[in-house]
Parts: C-alpha cells; structure tokens; sequence
C-alpha cells in the first residue's frame, strides 16, 4: 500500500492527479481550502475504488497548523505517508493579493517539505519517500508580465533542487523533484485575470494574451505526467511538460561558482 498526499488536489492538475493516484492504487489525500469540490472529488474515488481510498483533509498550505494536521490525519488513517505533491498555488500579482502569492506558493511549498523530513524521513523514523513540487515554467524565462507569481515558482524551483541533493538524501531518504508545467487550461488558477496583473495598464498586460501559449494542455496530460516523473524521476531532477506531450526531463547548466558544501 502507498500513500500519497496532494495539495491544491479540490481543482484543475491536483484533481486530475488525485484520479490518477487512485487509480493505480494508492491511497490519496486530499488537501486544499476549497471544500466542497474536495469532498465531492473524495466520495467519487471512494465509490469507484472502494471506501477507504481517499480522505478529504480541509487545509490552508500557509497554515502551519492547518498544514501539520492534514499530515497527520493521513497518518492516523494510513499509517504512514510515501509521497507528497504539493500543487497548491495561486497567481495573484495585484498591489492587494501579491502577499499571498508568497504565503502560499512559496511558505506553502517549504511548509510542506520541512514537514513531509518530519513525517516521512528516516531521520525521524520514516521510511523515506518522494516530495514532488510543482513549480512552472514561467521560473525560466524573464517574465514582466507575472514577476511575482514567475518569482515565487523560480523559488520553488531553487529550493527543491537545494533540497535534491545527495547530502540532503543521505540524512532523510526523500527525493525532492521539481515539476515544471507549461501553460494549462481547464483549470481554475488563470480565473478573474484582469484583477491579478501587477499593472493594471491594458498595454501592459496583451502581450500575456496576444496567444503566444498556442493551444493550451489539458490538466489531465499535466497530471500524467507528474505521474511519470513520481515514478522515473531521479533525486533532484527538474522536468517540464508542454503540448500536450509527456514529462521531458531539463538538465540546467551549472554556473561555476566556488563550493559551498
Ligand atoms: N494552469 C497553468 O497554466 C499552470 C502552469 C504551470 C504551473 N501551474 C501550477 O500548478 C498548480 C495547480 O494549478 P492549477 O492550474 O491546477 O490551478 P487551480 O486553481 O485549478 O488549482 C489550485 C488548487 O490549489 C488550491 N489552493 C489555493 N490556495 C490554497 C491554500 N492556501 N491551501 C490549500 N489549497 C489551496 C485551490 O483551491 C485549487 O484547488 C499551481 O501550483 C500552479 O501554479 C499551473
């Protein structure tokens, strides 16, 4: 029996990902602030794999607290955690909501991980596993027109190959893997737009929708491919997913700078 926890799983990439998860078996729990779509998601994968498949935990990532009793719920229920996806994040770059952003996409993500070294490392008793965080390909590229939420997702993307690393694993047994999605529709995060921009200037803002994303990826091709990456994905390792085709691993070059550690 594996466990899985997903973050973010009510809507969009995480949903898609709970349904997979199930459907090879795993145990799934889901955690996200948006409650109804969450507890219809679960009673679904309880009725089509059998009760006890999946758990609804009602969980605000930029809560510790919040966060820390999902963790354990998932314990009290299972036993044991084997892996992590935490999905849950939002765009907001608006003068009100940017804070947010940071809360949630970024002290969600290091929230997560630091608790998935408690729950699930051998340092602690564990039995090791996979932490999985989903972060965007927007943490590449400049990007003017999103410089908040791009930042928050380069943060994700820093931190989990800091996390990946040999002498990290050494000590914990958890791989750390950064997934890096290209633009997707069918989800919820792109909702309300014209509010969530960092200038609310119409030229500033229609190269981000003079369609240069081409057509969009479904949720559901994103959600495989977290699968493939869970299951192929080396300590560490950075993958992206675009057009709709499966996970693509990305080597990032190395700039030489003299060693830390
Ligand atoms: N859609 C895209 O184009 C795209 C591209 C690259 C990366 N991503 C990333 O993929 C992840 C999933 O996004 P999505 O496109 O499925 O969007 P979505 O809005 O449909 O899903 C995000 C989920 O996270 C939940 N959530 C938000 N704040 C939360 C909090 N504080 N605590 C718990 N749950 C919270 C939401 O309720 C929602 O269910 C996000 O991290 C997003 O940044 C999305």
């Amino acid at each position: 029996m594996k466990v899985a926890i997903v973050t973010g799983g009510s809507s969009g990439i995480g949903n898609h990902l709970c349904q997979r998860l199930a459907a090879q078996n795993y145990k799934v729990a889901i955690l996200d602030v948006e409650e109804k779509d969450g507890l219809d998601l679960c009673n679904n994968l309880n009725q089509t794999y059998g009760s006890g498949s999946c758990i609804f935990c009602k969980c605000d990532v930029s809560d510790e607290t919040s966060f820390k009793k999902s963790f354990e719920m998932t314990i009290k229920e299972w036993g044991k955690i084997d892996i992590l996806v935490n999905n849950a994040g939002l765009w907001d770059d608006s003068p009100e909501g940017w804070r947010k952003s940071i809360d949630v996409n970024v002290k969600g993500i290091i929230s997560g991980s630091l608790l998935a070294i408690q729950y699930m490392g051998m340092n602690h008793g564990g039995n090791g596993g996979i932490v999985l965080n989903v972060a965007s390909i927007v943490a590449f590229p400049v990007c003017p027109v999103l410089p908040i939420y791009s930042s928050t997702k380069a943060a994700i993307l820093k931190f989990t190959r800091d996390m990946g690393t040999e002498h990290q694993y050494q000590l914990h047994g958890i791989k750390f893997i950064t997934m890096c999605p290209h633009a997707t529709g069918g989800s919820k995060l792109f909702r309300n737009s014209e509010k969530k921009f960092i200038f609310n200037d119409e030229n500033f803002v229609k190269p981000f929708y003079a369609g240069k994303f081409g057509v969009l990826q479904s949720v559901d091709n994103v959600a495989q491919g977290i699968m493939e990456s869970l299951h192929k994905g080396e300590n560490g390792s950075v993958w992206m997913i675009e057009d709709e085709k499966g996970a693509r691993k990305i080597e990032i070059p190395e700039i030489k700078v003299k060693e830390f550690v």
